[in-house]
């Protein structure tokens, strides 16, 4: 990532930098959208009309409080035309791109916990359209913007249930095993323009995505599982993330970072 005169943060160094969140209109997308613009950066906010409610709601509220800013752009991730307008948007409206954060995904409107042989061929390729096209075509849409800016840093959300598997969800543990593998790959290729390409692989985290899949004693268990033994919130991801965003993780690629308290140990 080039360095700007002007931009180096207090902590994190992200001030000033331009931010793509998608899956923006969501709880950890929410908080990941608030958390970088606490930090000083711009954010083009990423998600599907139909979430333009809270997406914009939290739009105006954090460019209120500061001290960056943040706008909503509507898009479906699986959309390579979608892809190019929020690209066009973000030059538009903060005039460099450094961060893309590759949140979106289908998870909570998952139909629930299947047996593998019951799944539907149509939900498999949805989970992978939105989980792992979408992932690509957000890496392929920035990577001119971001090579223009000398570079830049490369989130995706995986899943700690890439390692641990999870019975009903064959199609989205395959998924995510898959952004992990996409991060790798795209980091071997990205190097050249000092884009650096990482993952995070949450826990299960306690908000109403997972309250809508998962009973209260499967969270429990859960819980109780890690090392750090307690639910986990979407602000638990919020140091890793800005850490992986930042310069301050100048010199590594191609990594998983598994979040979760300490469930599994990678
Ligand atoms: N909640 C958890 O426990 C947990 C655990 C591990 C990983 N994750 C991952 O964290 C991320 C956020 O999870 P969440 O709990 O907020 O999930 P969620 O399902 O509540 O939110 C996903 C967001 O992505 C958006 N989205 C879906 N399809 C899209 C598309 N085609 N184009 C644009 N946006 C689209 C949705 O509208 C929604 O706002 C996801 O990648 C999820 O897989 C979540």
């Amino acid at each position: 990532m080039s360095e700007l005169p002007h931009g180096a943060g207090p902590l994190v160094g992200l001030a000033g930098r331009t931010v793509v969140v998608t899956g923006a209109g969501a709880s950890i997308g929410d908080a990941y959208v608030r958390a970088f613009v606490s930090a000083g950066a711009n954010v083009v906010a990423v998600d599907l009309l139909r979430t333009a409610r809270s997406a914009l709601g939290t739009a105006r509220a954090v460019t209120r409080t500061g001290p960056g800013r943040a706008v909503f752009a509507p898009a479906d991730v699986t959309s390579t035309s979608d892809w190019k307008l929020v690209v066009e948007r973000t030059i538009a409206e903060f005039g460099r791109l450094d961060v893309l954060v590759n949140n979106a995904a289908v998870y909570r409107s998952l139909s629930g916990k299947r047996p593998l042989g019951e799944l539907g061929v149509e939900e498999w390729d949805d989970v992978f359209a939105v989980n792992v096209r979408g992932t690509w075509l957000g890496i392929r849409a920035v990577t001119p913007s971001m090579a223009d800016c000398g570079g830049g840093s490369i989130v995706n959300v995986s899943s700690v249930v890439s390692r641990t598997g999870a019975v009903g969800f064959a199609h989205y543990v395959a998924s995510k095993a898959a952004v992990e593998g996409l991060t790798r790959a795209a980091a071997r290729e990205l190097g050249v323009h000092h884009i650096r390409v990482n993952a995070v692989a949450p826990g299960l985290v306690a908000n109403d995505a997972s309250r809508t899949l998962n009973t209260d004693e499967y969270l429990g268990a859960a819980a109780r599982a890690r090392a750090l033994s307690r639910p986990m919130h979407a602000e638990d991801l919020i140091g890793p993330l800005l850490w992986l965003a930042s310069p301050a993780s100048a010199f590594v690629t191609g990594q998983t970072v598994v979040v979760d308290g300490g469930q599994v140990f990678a």
